[in-house]
């Protein structure tokens, strides 16, 4: 098994739910979320990994919402993110996107009051046989999740060849590699554990939003 880099520290509860976006039996999506599961709890995180397929959904019809309410695959997703600090998104790559089961249960859950993506830290990763681990996909699905008020941490995670990336444990074979996917994790952990506990780093981020004169630039000031 490679080296964990970071020992478990000492840090407030933080809550993480993993959502796979693969509703394959075999996918390796799946075997990337287990493996960042194991480093949420490793480094301290409380953790749920699901599957979009416990979330099943029709395709949005607003119509069928007005007549309906939301199906209960909706509800259920939009359960498991309220009870969470922070969630965390590992999807294939379909055509240089997001799987389209995927941006549909954005939308279901993006009619819910309050919205269940607002303000909500978030991490997203991919895994792809592919030499681009299925990057552009994660682009593509960030623009709807920051459209949506989610706080879309900037490093992303893409492991490319990911056929062939897995040790028999399920760890990433590459070492260098499981350490790069730990440090991230624990960088983002640092992120989420801030935002929730010491809301003083969340004030001056809306103070900077709010200055009256725009024109005043605070690298200038
Ligand atoms: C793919 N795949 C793929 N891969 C990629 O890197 N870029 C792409 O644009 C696509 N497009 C694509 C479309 C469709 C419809 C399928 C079925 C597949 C290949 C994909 O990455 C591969 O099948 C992964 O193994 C799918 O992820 P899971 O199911 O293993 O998690």
């Amino acid at each position: 098994m490679p080296d964990t880099p970071s020992q478990p520290t000492a840090r407030e509860a933080v809550r993480v739910l993993v959502l796979t976006a693969s509703l394959r039996r075999q996918s390796l999506n799946a075997r990337l979320a287990d493996l960042v599961g194991r480093c949420f709890e490793a480094n301290g995180g409380t953790v749920t990994v699901s599957c979009m397929a416990e979330f099943d959904m029709p395709a949005f019809d607003q119509d069928a919402q007005g007549d309906q309410g939301f199906p209960a695959g909706a509800d259920a997703l939009r359960a498991k993110l309220e009870v969470s600090d922070a969630f965390v998104i590992v999807s294939p790559e379909y055509n240089a996107s997001m799987p389209g089961s995927l941006k549909n249960a954005i939308d279901w859950l993006s009619r819910f009051h309050p919205q269940p993506f607002n303000e909500r830290q978030c991490m997203l990763l991919s895994a792809s046989p592919s030499m681009a681990g299925g990057n552009r996909g994660l682009w593509s699905l960030r623009i709807p999740l920051e459209h949506l008020g989610s706080r879309v941490y900037p490093d992303m995670f893409s492991l490319a060849q990911a056929h062939q990336a897995f040790d028999n444990d399920g760890n990433l074979a590459d070492r260098e590699l499981h350490r790069r996917l730990d440090e991230t994790v624990v960088a983002f952990m640092d992120l989420v554990e801030a935002s929730k506990h010491y809301p003083c780093a969340k004030r001056a981020w809306v103070e900077f939003l709010g200055e009256p004169d725009p024109a005043v630039d605070r690298v200038d000031s």
